[in-house]
């Protein structure tokens, strides 16, 4: 059992900081949001991630877990402290490192061991830890002996804790062999593979993990919209591919593209770091260019069908960047949203969870439905934009009955073909025949 430091409790470090005390840590979060670290001292997670609220409250009875904005009371006894503070996109595009900087001079100016070990959870651009570690020891008050380790987050939004708990490899990424011993024992409990590195190829491997993700998605989706004009199925095609075990099924789901805080931005962030030391990454640069314009394919087509979309009544259905979570970060049905307004569309929103969130970004531009019946109700058209399980289960009748023509363009194939043919319902999807 460690004492161990959290600095910044969002998406990652509040995950992780749970995760750590449910596996039997003694657990410090600390975090400059005063509102949700008050939250999560209740027991209240800021953002929804299935299961997390339990294992919260379980810890924080346990004595397990503590939350504080005091960085003295969060620092000053810390030997081993995780770094999961934001890397968010800056205005030029670049990964931005301010609260990275800010992590690290707080580290520096409130610990008071002689040795601490720095564990960088969050996704940080190639060479970075090694900019941690000179950060810290130049705004150190003492000598102290500062080691650093990559050790990055798989975590997918909507599946963070089962991630966490059946990881299929949890990287420790460090140049001193002592520390990634240290930090390899702490992951010892979770029994999951554990695969030890130097630092950059820690990093390294974080951002080429979720650039190749990216890719799967990117191809399956040029794919697609090939399959559209030869006339094939995308899912026969993806269930075909993915019994290859060198392909596999995952990440071969065709739509309108991938959005969320981390692909985007870690795409981005990778060719940043290869212009910078002048290697091309044209694939890279091919997958981002046909993410972007996925999602006007199927736009396109809908606007063809409709004439235009000035004053049409358009059911969004989903506003969240994927089920299971309320983050709208980067989020495509968000962008749709903000096209179809903008092409004159009269737009009523439904989505399980983000509702609250959309209206931060969208505003007054679009209504927003409390439920998904409400949403279609006297509608000329149906987009669906986020594979909600809610949409996949709901009675395909009630399109026919409640919309004023049962028009769908589903951008996240939530419907079989079969399923769909046995209705009256116009269904365009993506990568498959019309029905
Ligand atoms: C991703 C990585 O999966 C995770 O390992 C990493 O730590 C963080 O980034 P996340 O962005 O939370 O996780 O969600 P993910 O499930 O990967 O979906 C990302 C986007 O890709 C979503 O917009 C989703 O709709 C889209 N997607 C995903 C597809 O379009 N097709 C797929 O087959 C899978």
């Amino acid at each position: 059992m460690k004492k161990i430091t959290i600095v910044g409790t969002g998406h990652v470090g509040l995950v992780t900081g749970v995760t750590l005390a449910e596996i039997g840590n003694q657990v410090v979060c600390y975090d400059i949001n005063e509102k949700y670290i008050a939250q999560m001292k209740q027991g209240i997670s800021p953002f929804y991630e299935p299961d997390l609220n339990d294992l919260l409250q379980k810890n924080l009875t346990k004595g397990q877990l503590f939350f504080t904005n005091d960085p003295k009371l969060a620092l000053e006894a810390a030997e081993i402290i995780y770094i999961a503070v934001g890397t968010p996109t800056a205005e030029n595009g670049s990964v931005d490192l301010n609260y990275i900087e800010a992590a690290a001079k707080t580290i520096a100016e409130n610990i008071t061991k002689q040795e601490i070990i720095v564990v960088t959870k969050s996704t940080v651009p190639i060479g970075t830890n090694n900019l941690i570690k000179q950060l810290i020891e130049t705004n150190l008050t003492y000598e102290v002996n500062v080691n650093i380790v990559s050790n990055p987050e798989f975590l997918r939004e909507g599946s963070a804790i089962y991630d966490t708990f059946s990881a299929d490899r949890i990287v420790i990424g460090s140049d001193c062999k002592k520390a990634a011993s240290i930090i390899e024992e702490i992951h010892r409990p979770f029994g999951r593979t554990i695969y030890l590195t130097d630092l950059l190829s820690a990093e390294m491997i974080k951002y080429s993990s979720n650039a190749f993700l990216a890719t799967k998605i990117s191809f399956i989706n040029e794919i697609a919209n090939l399959c559209e004009k030869v006339g094939a199925n995308i899912e026969e095609v993806a269930q075909g591919m993915g019994l290859d075990v060198r392909i596999g099924t995952q990440f071969l789901n065709a739509g309108i593209g991938f959005g969320g805080s981390c692909f985007p931005k870690d795409t981005r962030g990778l060719i940043q770091k290869a212009t910078e030391v002048g290697q091309s990454l044209e694939v890279l640069e091919a997958v981002i260019k046909v993410n972007k314009q996925q999602k006007y394919l199927l736009m396109n087509k809908a606007k063809q069908r409709l004439g235009n979309f000035k004053n049409k009544k358009i059911a969004l259905l989903g506003l969240a960047f994927k089920p299971n979570t309320n983050d709208v970060r980067e989020s495509i049905a968000i962008e749709i949203a903000s096209e179809l307004t903008m092409q004159g569309a009269m737009v009523i929103a439904y989505d399980p969870l983000a509702l609250e969130e959309a209206k931060q970004t969208l505003g007054k531009k679009i209504h927003y439905a409390s439920s998904l019946e409400e949403a279609i109700t006297d509608t000329d058209m149906v987009f669906i934009a986020t594979d909600w399980d809610e949409f996949k289960d709901f009675p395909l009748e009630k399109y026919e009955m409640l919309m004023n023509q049962p028009i769908i363009f589903d951008g996240r194939n939530c419907y079989s073909l079969d399923r769909i043919s046995e209705y009256n319902i116009e269904y365009y999807s993506v990568g498959r025949p019309f029905k």
